[in-house]
């Protein structure tokens, strides 16, 4: 899960990061209330999970309460790469001397967290990477071992900080990497971490991304949900406990297992060539396949607009092809007249014999059985197209 930046700062003030004083509204009243309260400058920054909003003309500085307000109806409803503004951050103005780079995130690839630190900061790193590499210090760090005193100090040197900062920085590294720990992140990224014209080391802006497999350890991130922008499918898939990915084609799959879903994907995607449709979703319902998980994912799959047929790609094993045609029956019975579209069926492996005469018996109208994945597939693609 992706946090919005004002969730990052308060995440951040909870680990002693320090970071301004800063408050959410999604009004421009709010928004001239806050920056009252607050008292003096303040930047107005539109709440979304994006980067870029700074060139996008979603950062504005106002000069007071007043200005805060116009600005808030400025950036309120504009429109980010595709993400619209529902929210500022009323923050309060640095004075700032210098922009610095500070990230921890987890390098899957090398099976290891990375810290990258530069004193080059307030752009994107990317190009910091590309235009004065020497600039930017990538440090691995060994989970087992975590980040010494003695090793921020060294990442911070090689980060080319000015010896003079280089303690209270590598202090924020510290707390940072604590932070990461502590709520099982994925990333967290401070950028611009900055120099106050008073030669403080404040956190102006921050990127967190959590680790949703651990969120059985912090009920607290409940709270952190963005229920309004998550998609409704992937929402009921979730409440059902399904393994379901909402993508953009026509085509909805379902099938057992995450190895055979993902190349039932791959087979679509290419049948679908033909007919220009590609693969409308991910939904791997797992061994069980009984009944009620057929329906609940069968509908999920149904209730999406955009989808025209139906590729159910089941290969028996544990749960035999019988019983999942029996399930897909059952699903059929429970969806009645909510089962609008084709249904393409393919089952191979155990109990197959049994499994497809169970469907041929049933006979339902929408259902057509296919022997093979590659002629399902290109079945499937063909109905959609339709
Ligand atoms: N509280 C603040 N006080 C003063 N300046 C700020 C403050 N917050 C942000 N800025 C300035 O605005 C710039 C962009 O802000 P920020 O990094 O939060 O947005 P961003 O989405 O990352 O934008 P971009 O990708 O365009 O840099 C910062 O580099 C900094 O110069
Ligand atoms: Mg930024």
């Amino acid at each position: 899960m992706d946090l919005f930046e004002y969730q990052a700062r308060d995440l951040f003030e909870e680990h002693n990061i320090p970071v301004l004083a800063g408050a959410v509204a999604s009004t421009p009243e709010a928004a001239e209330a806050a920056a009252a309260k607050m008292g003096g400058k303040v930047v107005v920054k539109a709440q979304v999970k994006v980067g870029g909003r700074g060139k996008a003309g979603g950062v504005k500085l106002a000069q007071d309460a007043k200005d805060a307000r116009e600005k808030a109806e400025e950036i309120l409803g504009m429109d980010i790469k595709g993400h619209t503004v529902h929210q500022v951050m009323i923050a309060q103005a640095a004075p700032i001397a210098e922009e610095y780079y500070m990230a921890i995130l987890l390098d899957r690839a090398n099976r290891n967290f990375l810290v990258m630190a530069s004193v080059a900061g307030g752009m994107e790193i990317e190009e910091v990477a590309h235009t004065q590499p020497e600039k930017l210090a990538r440090v691995g760090i060994d989970p087992n071992v975590g980040i010494s005193q003695e090793k921020a100090l060294e990442i911070v040197r090689a980060g080319q900080f000015p010896a003079d900062i280089t303690k209270d920085v590598a202090d924020v590294l510290l707390k940072l990497w604590a932070a990461f720990v502590a709520e099982d992140a994925t990333l967290m990224e401070i950028n611009p971490l900055v120099k106050t014209e008073g030669g403080r080391i404040v956190a102006l802006d921050g990127k967190v991304t959590l680790d949703d497999n651990a969120s059985f350890r912090h009920p607290n991130h409940e709270a952190l949900i963005d229920h309004a922008s998550a998609n409704p499918l992937e929402a009921a898939a979730k409440e059902k406990n399904l393994n379901y990915v909402k993508l953009d084609g026509e085509v909805g799959i379902i099938g057992n297992g995450a190895g055979l879903v993902m190349s039932t994907l791959d087979v679509v995607a290419y049948a679908g060539e033909k007919y220009g449709v590609k693969p409308a979703n991910f939904l791997d319902i797992g061994g069980g396949a009984s009944a009620q998980v057929m329906a609940d994912g069968l509908s999920i799959i149904l209730g999406d607009p955009d989808v025209r047929s139906v590729f159910v790609n089941v290969f028996g094993g544990i749960t035999a092809c019988d019983a999942v045609a029996n399930g897909i029956v059952q699903a059929l019975e429970m969806l009645g007249s909510k089962a609008t579209k084709p249904i393409v069926v393919r089952l191979d492996g155990n109990n197959v014999i049994e499994g497809r005469k169970i469907l041929k018996d049933a006979a339902h109208p929408l259902v057509q059985q296919l022997d093979t994945m590659d002629g399902a597939a290109a079945k499937a693609a063909e109905l959609a197209a339709k």
